[in-house]
């Protein structure tokens, strides 16, 4: 892993958001969006991937990374209302957007209700569902698990749903910077931010109305947002593209990086943007 590219810092809304801006101000804009409870460094490897022949930018959600948790209490809605404000500030008319897990729910929303921003989109280890009971007790626990047993126990409990088991042996880099990105996160904004998911509406009754190209990846051994769920989207999405990446589990773009970021490569060179 690299560490940060440029680290900016601009004001959206309430907030400073802090992000990393790489390429020609002038070519077509791609913007991605992490994960929980992660940051905007785990794009790292696209944005050096991409920056040759597009605009590529990697923000940090607010309360992840290096990005305020101002004093509004998160939604997805908010976070939509976020990336708008950003790319307004940055005078991003449309972009390209990329979002994993958490920054897919963030996608699904603006694209689903903000159409005219975005030229293309990519999917990846995400799904469209909203919690079921049982998946927003587990939230509600984990909140009470970090009070009583702090975040290096999070860390712990998460790693191993983040990651394919194999990825332990081959991505040891990759795991301290995840373990890393997790036990940096503040718990008021991980508590938040497992109020905002457990609440989030689903996405999925919207999905066939997505028109512009659409790209799904999802790690092929991913056990949180599975292959499964990718490839309901994908019958959902007329004309979509669906991607299993091979050694991969939850973060497939840092787990099997190269794979990843070929089909992302063969899906942005179709748009014929460049
Ligand atoms: C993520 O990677 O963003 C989370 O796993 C999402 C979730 O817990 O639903």
């Amino acid at each position: 892993m690299k560490n940060a590219i440029n680290n900016l810092t601009i004001k959206v809304n309430d907030i400073i958001v802090s992000y990393n801006d790489t390429g020609s101000k002038e070519a077509p804009v791609i913007i991605f969006i992490h994960g929980f409870p992660l940051n905007k460094s785990m794009w790292n490897n696209q944005l050096e991937s991409l920056k040759d022949n597009y605009r590529a930018i990697a923000y940090d959600i607010r309360g992840h990374g290096e990005s305020d948790l101002g004093a509004i209490d998160f939604s997805i809605d908010l976070f939509v209302n976020d990336l708008l404000g950003f790319m307004d500030v940055l005078k991003i008319k449309k972009a390209i957007i990329c979002g994993l897990s958490m920054g897919g729910y963030i996608t699904l929303n603006a694209i689903e209700n903000y159409s005219d921003r975005f030229t293309a989109v990519i999917l990846s280890d995400t799904n469209c569902t909203s919690d079921s009971l049982e998946a927003k007790e587990k939230r509600m626990n984990t909140i009470i698990s970090i009070k009583e047993n702090g975040v290096e126990k999070l860390a712990y409990d998460l790693l191993p749903n983040l990651f394919a088991p194999e990825s332990f042996k081959t991505n040891s880099e990759e795991i301290s910077a995840v373990k890393q990105m997790i036990v940096t996160t503040t718990i008021p904004s991980l508590n938040n931010s497992l109020h905002a998911l457990a609440n989030r509406k689903e996405t999925c009754g919207k999905l066939a109305s997505i028109k512009v190209p659409l790209l799904i990846l999802v790690g092929k051994e991913d056990k949180i947002t599975p292959p499964k769920a990718a490839s309901a989207m994908h019958e959902k999405i007329k004309d979509s593209f669906l991607q299993v990446i091979p050694h991969a589990g939850h973060l497939s773009n840092m787990e099997n990086e190269r794979e990843f970021n070929k089909h992302l490569n063969n899906f942005l060179n179709d748009l014929k943007l460049i």
